[in-house]
């Protein structure tokens, strides 16, 4: 299996937005390798187009130095929050450069690009063509305001900049005038039967298939895949007689193939074989993780794309809807526009994982955070209910017992009914609906405590004679907490690996969590997750502010 997250541009930090894809991608992955999957996880900066130009120029800095720098932060807050990807690269590559070239060419070879001079907006004050998302105004769909040259986030139509009504340049506000360009167009409608038949295999869910229709019935247009200079991007090689002036691949091309060249440069280093995933024929199961914003360029463009080069065509693309903070849209004024780097200064990644999970159905719904809810349900079930269980166990073993579990468990038949949840819990992390994961494992630990409620250990400590029933129930409890940290794992795995290191165990499959610890040491417990207090997440709030 393969399995990306869309790849964040270049020209900003990740905040928690960003945070509610790269949480779920990664905790889908983490099931797959637990289930003994050979799975891999790639990703990369998107690091190309008009915007990181312009950030670049604004910093006074290359892009390139720019690009370096963010894949340097974007790195970090992967891995502060736990994101594993297999391979984390760059669209601005050497392999990426290669691969656009290859497709354009298939594409051009195969009849499905054409050239054709286009009118275009063209910023008289800034010397330059207006591309991407930078003429402004009103959609010529449904009218809304300030929306971009090429989608609207109203209605979703897509379009090209000149059809907007109203127009500015986003950069200088000046009115764009029209000018000439030459471009390179790909034809989208040669596709739309390949298209009809990859939707038709079960590609996407019910609702977003029905969005494609939509689109489809529509009538699907040619896509212009090239940009003026001035662009930070790769130059459209073949050009180079002078005939005309330079043209750039536009991102939107070259993005996707990120996947595929971050995949190359991996294969590289770890022995893989890059056409058993991309090859035609390929037997391995390729998924996109995404927002629903960017449905169009993956469900459209890209599988036309791969069809058109000769590649093969993604197994599902899963469409994710937008997070809302408190109900509302994050904002910087009000400070829940949250970096990455900010939650983590105050804290624990793996509490956004829990939280985040526990929200997340698998549909395309926004998901709301809750800051208040946050904050109780952490207590309430991370600390409360998971952690409580080893916490009331572990004193007794390393006290009474010299750290070391007993040979039987008290209650064999309630370890048995945990395992036995195990396929539930399986099938829900397999459809992404990891809120019913969270759900069903708190409902098992709601039973851990309650056994430990109803056979009190405590009373069987002081009794010389009924010692050994007290081992028995600490041992089932650790047992039992093992199991639910184990199923829990992927949603959190700073704690699950803490919870290994207290049982001394290495990193667990799925199959292996059903097979209980008897009769071994365990280490000392410390603490695996302590409470949040509501000002740590006003702290944050506070640090977020931008006024
Ligand atoms: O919308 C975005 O943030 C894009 N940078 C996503 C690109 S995904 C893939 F196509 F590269
Ligand atoms: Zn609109």
């Amino acid at each position: 299996m393969l399995v990306t997250s869309a790849l964040p541009y270049a020209n900003g930090p990740i905040h928690i937005g960003h945070l509610v894809e790269y949480i779920q991608t990664d905790i889908w992955v983490r099931f797959q390798k637990m289930r003994g999957h050979r799975c891999f996880y790639v990703c990369a900066d998107d690091a190309h187009g008009t915007p990181i130009m312009l950030k670049a120029k604004e910093r006074g800095i290359t892009a390139e130095q720019l690009i370096a720098d963010m894949w340097k932060d974007h790195r970090q807050d992967f891995d502060g929050f736990r994101i594993k990807f297999d391979n984390y690269y760059s669209t601005h590559s050497e392999e990426n450069r290669e691969i656009v070239a290859l497709i354009f060419g298939r594409l051009v070879s195969g009849g499905h690009v054409y050239k054709k001079v286009v009118s275009q907006m063209f910023d008289p004050q800034q010397k330059m063509f207006l591309p991407d998302r930078y003429g402004k105004g009103r959609c010529p769909r449904c009218g809304a305001a300030d929306q971009y040259g090429d989608n609207c986030d109203v209605c979703g139509a897509t379009y090209s900049p000149t059809d907007l009504i109203e127009p500015y340049s986003a950069i200088s506000g000046a009115v764009p005038v029209l000018r000439d360009s030459e471009h390179y167009f790909f034809r989208l409608p040669d596709f739309e039967s390949v298209l009809r038949d990859w939707i038709g295999s079960g590609a996407v869910s019910d609702a977003v298939a029905k969005k494609l229709d939509e689109w489809l019935s529509a009538g699907l247009r040619d896509w212009n895949v090239s940009r003026d200079q001035p662009y930070f991007g790769f130059e459209i090689p073949g050009l180079e007689d002078g005939s005309g002036p330079k043209k750039f691949f536009y991102v939107w091309l070259d993005a996707p193939i990120g996947y595929m060249a971050s995949f190359k440069n991996f294969c590289g280093t770890s022995g893989n074989d890059f056409d058993e995933f991309w090859g035609k024929e390929s037997k391995a199961e390729l998924y996109h993780f995404i927002g629903k914003d960017i449905t169009y360029f993956h469900t459209l463009f890209w599988p036309a794309v791969l069809s058109g080069a000769g590649f093969r065509l993604p197994s599902k693309v899963f469409v994710h809807g937008f997070l809302t903070v408190d109900g509302k849209k994050m904002s910087k004024s009000k400070g829940t526009f949250v970096r990455a780097a900010t939650f983590l200064e105050h804290l624990d990644p793996d509490f956004l994982r829990y939280y985040f999970a526990a929200k997340i159905g698998g549909g395309v719904e926004d998901l709301d955070l809750s800051w208040d809810d946050f904050v109780s349900r952490i207590n309430s079930d991370v600390v409360g209910k998971i952690v409580n269980v080893a916490i009331r166990c572990a004193g007794f073993v390393s006290k009474r017992f010299d750290g070391r579990l007993s040979g039987s468990l008290a209650r064999p038949e309630l370890f048995d009914e945990f395992v036995d949840r195990s396929d539930l819990i399986a099938k829900l992390y397999e459809s992404r609906n990891f809120s019913g994961v969270v759900k069903e494992i708190i409902a098992l630990a709601g039973l851990a405590n309650q056994f430990m409620d109803d056979e009190k250990p405590w009373v069987f400590a002081k009794d010389e004679k009924t010692l050994g029933r007290c081992h028995d129930v600490c041992t089932t409890g650790i047992n039992l907490f093992r199991l639910l940290v184990g199923f829990l794992g992927p949603v959190v795995p700073g704690i699950a690996g803490a919870a290994q290191t207290f049982l001394g165990e290495s990193p667990v499959s799925w199959a292996s969590l059903a097979r209980p610890l008897l009769g071994c040491p365990i280490n000392k417990y410390r603490p695996l997750a302590v409470r949040v207090r509501r000002g740590q997440v006003d702290a944050v709030l506070e640090a977020s502010k931008v006024i």
